[in-house]
């Protein structure tokens, strides 16, 4: 009997509809109904700080809703842009506008290259891919970016130009980069401040399930290292409220978001103001902390419950996986290098999960290893089959 054959056989309920997907970190729809019911008891706002949100203008985002983004990433309010809809968008603009315009300290070129802590986020990699910038891998250490690399890979490539991080709860990996570390980081890349971008992604800037170390904030500690034109902040509430429908947020130093709003004036007459006004007057009915605290109650259960499978799977010596202290993800690492096999083999049984080396520049995972699951949008009982089926080819394989 084939690998597949005998997992049908175990698993009675497992048929040729089932349709399972742990790709993307999408907000399940208990998620996204826990928050519709607040919105909908809102009345659409027309005008808020003074201003017409009805009509074009206002590029910088209205004053509370800038307020708003300050407080998630920890950012000044004097220096925080409320935007559109997704901060991947802004990402791609910032990397647009220092490519063609260049910001006081980065000028993007052919000849650029980034850093990628891996594994990372397959977006970042694929719109670096699309600007021609040369993706340079390296690894993480517990608290962050792999330091030792770091200098390495300083000393080793003269165009580096860029760093991309995402700070908090990584994605996928969960890493928390330590203050310590940050500084370490910074302290290396100062001599190349010239040009450079620290993209700083702060999309899980609040999204502990459980205590987290507390991080400075970024700013400040730019500022010891002379790197407050090098620092690009970037959040949203995408996974806060409405996914695809939040408030996306920028923030660096004064010269470079002039820049930043000089060159979107050529892009859109200004932000939606109607949706920063609707997001206001949500947050004055449920405050951050409350929001935060209700969507962890719905998703500690499904990392509870993915941990509880993994950890199974690890006792056996299957794999190697993190246990994330927030954010959307688990990064699993096959120890046997299958990672290719079990994608294809969990995509035969109907569950859907990334191509192989998705969480790598040039979908290359050197060691074949690697598979991003994305717990939160099934519901429990769903996610369980879904963890029914990868743990059964797991051991099926090896
Ligand atoms: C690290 C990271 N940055 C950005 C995004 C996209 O956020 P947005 O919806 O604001 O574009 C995601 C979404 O998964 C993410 O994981």
């Amino acid at each position: 009997m084939s690998i597949l054959e005998q997992i049908k056989t175990e698993l009675p309920w497992l048929d040729d509809k089932v349709a399972f997907d742990l790709t993307r970190g999408k907000p399940s729809p208990d998620q996204l109904s826990m928050t519709e019911k607040t919105f909908s008891s809102l009345a659409m706002p027309f005008e808020m700080d003074g201003i017409d949100l009805r009509n074009y203008g206002t590029p910088e985002g209205i004053p509370s809703a800038r307020e708003l983004g300050s407080k998630i990433l920890s950012t000044p309010l004097e220096r925080t842009l409320a935007l559109d809809n997704s901060s991947l968008t802004i990402m791609q603009q910032i990397l647009s506008c220092s490519y063609h315009l260049d910001f006081s300290r980065s000028s993007l070129s052919a000849k650029s290259k980034f850093l990628c802590p891996v594994p990372g986020y397959d977006r970042h990699f694929k719109l670096l891919e699309n600007f021609g910038i040369q993706m340079i891998p390296m690894p993480f250490q517990s608290d962050g970016p792999d330091l030792v690399s770091l200098k390495e890979l300083l000393n080793e490539h003269k165009d580096i130009h860029g760093i991309v991080c995402v700070p908090r709860h990584s994605n996928p990996t969960g890493h928390v980069y330590s203050d310590q570390n940050v500084r370490e980081m910074f302290s290396l890349l100062k001599k190349r401040s010239n040009n450079l971008m620290i993209l700083w992604d702060n999309a899980y800037a609040c999204h502990d399930l459980k205590s987290t170390e507390s991080q400075l904030p970024i700013f400040g500690m730019a500022e010891e290292y002379d790197l407050q034109d090098n620092l690009f902040v970037i959040g949203s509430t995408s996974k806060i409220t409405l996914a695809g429908s939040g408030i996306a947020f920028f923030s660096s130093s004064q010269i470079n978001n002039n820049k930043f709003i000089d060159y979107r004036n050529s892009l859109t007459p200004g932000p939606n103001k109607i949706n920063q006004g609707l997001h206001v007057s949500y947050f004055k009915k449920v405050s951050l902390e409350e929001q935060m605290s209700e969507l962890r109650q719905l998703l500690l259960p499904k990392f509870d419950l993915v941990d509880g499978h993994l950890s199974r799977l690890k006792e056996q010596g299957l794999c190697n996986f993190t246990s994330p202290s927030g954010g959307y993800f688990i990064s699993f690492d096959s120890i046997q290098a299958r990672a290719s096999d079990i994608i294809k083999n969990c995509g035969d049984l109907g569950l859907t999960l990334l191509p192989i080396g998705s969480c790598f520049p040039y979908n290359n995972d050197p060691n074949n290893s690697n598979i991003r699951i994305a717990p939160t949008c099934p519901d429990l009982a769903t996610l369980d089959k879904c963890l029914n089926i990868f743990t059964k080819v797991v051991k099926k394989l090896n």
